[in-house]
């Protein structure tokens, strides 16, 4: 078990730069999610970490031991890969121990060790077969157990999970859960699915053309995103936005937007933001579950009703903006029904218009 420390790295590719002046430090034993679009430099990131690829600048340690120079091998590190590949011609068991052949590992320690991971794994009864023989959910289990035998202070995981359908995506996260309970290493795992890093993380990175956006919990992501990128990356289906306009006056502060004026929730934003008089550019968010449809509010038109089974997400023409609401199935509604939206106040984002940071407190 060991923390991460990476400080002020950078990593270019000619005039591409990967990673971007990046500070982050995992704690020894945590579940960290590095999160971002493709492209974002979450790979490049996790092959730093793991010493196939070198920073161009900055410095990464794991444990208390600068690693820069440190070869793949002495980092104390295992690493999974999107593709698991496996050695197609080795069974089970050979795939796992592979990595201890490699070390030299005395073959009864080997044993021991193949043996437990696979039980940890569950897949004692498969330690005879062939890679083509398993299921995509067993050979990422194979993957993993090839990493486990290696006992390494660091997991290291690139979306070891996209290549499987929805059902056993969900099965293996569950999995993957349980493992690290079980075996509390520090485990960074690197996905673009938000789901995968909201129901796994102690903490998620938010990445965004390498560079940091926000660093924190599933929850304060969700609640408090940084700034607008998160907001709206955060969260299926996203988050609405409606620019618009804060005024105060006496202390009153009220944003008008997309055609509707909402008097903003005392204690929302920061005391002083905007002078009394004073205008404001903002975009405001909220998210689908927090608006009402009902018999108060503003006039609105729905355009989609999309059910889902346990909820049904509608898009609503509010005064020419798309906004996006989930309700209950069971509301009736239709295209083309006339209805009034309610915010709920205490759930209102805004965030600035020139780097779209948050502005609430
Ligand atoms: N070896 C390389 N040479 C040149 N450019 C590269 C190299 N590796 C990565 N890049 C570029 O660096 C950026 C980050 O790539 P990276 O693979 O880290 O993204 P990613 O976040 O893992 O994306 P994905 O979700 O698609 O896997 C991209 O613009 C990519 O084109
Ligand atoms: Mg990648």
């Amino acid at each position: 078990m060991s923390e991460v420390h990476i400080n002020h790295v950078y990593k270019r590719f000619g005039d591409v730069t990967a990673v971007d002046d990046l500070s982050l430090l995992f704690k020894a034993g945590e579940f960290v999610s590095v999160l971002g679009p493709s492209g974002c430099g979450k790979t490049t990131l996790l092959r730093m970490l793991a010493g196939l690829e070198t920073p161009s600048a900055g410095e990464i340690s794991i444990g208390d031991k600068v690693v820069n120079d440190l070869p793949p091998g002495s980092r104390d590190i295992a690493m999974v890969f999107q593709t698991y590949a496996l050695y197609p011609h080795m069974t089970v068991r050979g795939n796992i121990e592979y990595p201890l052949k490699k070390r030299r590992t005395p073959k009864a320690e080997r044993a021991v060790k193949v043996k437990d991971a696979a039980e940890l794994l569950q897949l004692e009864e498969l330690l005879d077969r062939k890679p083509r023989q398993l299921s995509g959910g067993q050979q990422q289990r194979v993957a993993l157990g090839r990493a486990l035998v290696r006992d390494p202070a660091v997991f290291l995981l690139d979306e070891p999970l996209s290549n499987l359908d929805a059902k056993l995506r969900a099965h293996m996260r569950a999995e993957l859960i349980q493992l690290h309970e079980r075996i509390g290493k520090t485990m960074v795992y690197v996905t673009h699915d938000q789901l995968e890093a909201m129901t796994m993380s102690h903490r998620i990175a938010v990445l965004r053309f390498g560079v940091l956006q926000q660093f924190a919990s599933p929850d304060e992501v969700y609640r408090k995103p940084a700034n607008e990128f998160v907001a709206g990356f955060i969260g299926t289906p996203s988050m609405n936005f409606i620019a618009g306009e804060i005024d105060n006056s006496d202390g009153k502060l009220t944003f008008c937007g997309g055609g509707v004026a909402l008097s903003v929730q005392a204690g929302l934003l920061p005391d002083g933001l905007i002078a009394d008089g004073d205008k404001f550019l903002v975009k405001m968010g909220f998210r689908p579950e927090d608006i009402f449809i009902g018999d108060q509010g503003d006039d609105a038109l729905v355009s989609v009703v999309e059910p889902t089974g346990h909820e049904v997400i509608v898009l609503i023409d509010l005064n020419g903006n798309e906004v996006v609401a989930r309700v209950n199935p069971d509301v009736r509604l239709k295209a083309g029904d006339k209805v009034k939206l309610r915010f709920r106040p205490d759930k209102l984002h805004f965030f600035g218009t020139k780097e779209g940071i948050r502005l609430n407190v």
